[in-house]
């Protein structure tokens, strides 16, 4: 059965407590995924005016953080998979966190980034993901999908999975890859391809990926099964665990 979140309570004084883990924000982005303002710098010294993109945005405190540092540099738009993380949600916790109109970012929700992504080829020049990627079905389609998007100083970071100390070991790589009988480890695997770093999240046993854009990436990989954890197993648990073949 789907369990469901709440988004918002209230606190003893009336006033509204969000979902922490929608909110993680750019602090909490730092252990994940480093620190996403020195790329987004970077990416600045070689264009004035940038766009920017997070898929599975929550609230999207990310990028209002965001827009509120960078101001006119940057245009700020997010993801989410649930048609109740909406625009609207996002104005509500916006206003209500002491943010302006004019740092909300653009929503769009029910993207399912396990599909073939909505948006043009090289329309982003920075696209993050902190906790979301255990979620996406098709992981290696995305980080394909992702690349085109990108403009061609793009940079894209993604924090590959979570997991919880008390998770079962074989929650702890939710990604297999089989060759002729034979498991890859999808880490190495990535490590093949010249356009994307892989780097240990601060304090944490996973990891995360910062990719350039190249021309046409092919990770090469066939996704044949995809064990819903949460749904299908253990209501504790969440995310999917993917098994791909090489192709
Ligand atoms: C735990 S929240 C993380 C929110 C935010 N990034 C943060 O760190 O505060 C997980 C996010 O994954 C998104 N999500 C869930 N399934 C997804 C899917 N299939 N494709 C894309 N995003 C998905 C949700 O909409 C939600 O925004």
């Amino acid at each position: 059965m789907k369990k469901s979140y709440w988004i918002k309570r209230k606190g003893k004084k009336g006033e509204i407590i969000w979902r922490e883990g929608r909110a993680q924000g750019l602090e909490g982005a730092k252990g994940r995924i480093g620190d996403i303002s020195k790329q987004i710098e970077e990416i600045l010294k070689k264009k004035k005016k940038i766009k920017i993109l997070e898929i599975g945005a929550g609230f999207g405190r990310a990028l209002l953080e965001l827009k509120r540092n960078f101001k006119d540099k940057v245009e700020v738009f997010g993801t989410n998979f649930e048609s109740e993380w909406n625009q609207k949600l996002t104005k509500e916790y916006a206003l209500d966190q002491q943010f302006s109109n004019n740092e909300i970012p653009k929503i769009y929700s029910r993207i399912d980034a396990g599909k073939k992504l909505q948006f043009k080829n090289n329309s982003f020049d920075f696209v993050f993901c902190q906790a979301t990627m255990q979620y996406i079905s098709d992981r290696a389609l995305f980080i394909e999908e992702v690349n085109g998007i990108l403009t061609k100083q793009g940079i894209v970071v993604l924090e590959l999975q979570e997991y919880r100390s008390d998770h079962p070991k074989e929650y702890e790589n939710l990604i297999e890859i089989w060759n002729d009988g034979k498991r890859i480890d999808f880490l190495k695997y990535l490590k093949k391809f010249k356009n994307i770093q892989v780097k240990k999240s601060k304090g944490r046993d996973w990891h995360y990926l910062i990719l350039k854009k190249t021309s046409n990436l092919r990770l090469g990989l066939k996704l044949v099964h995809v064990i819903e954890l949460e749904n299908d197993i253990y209501s504790g648990w969440w995310g999917k665990k993917l098994i791909y073949v090489k192709k």
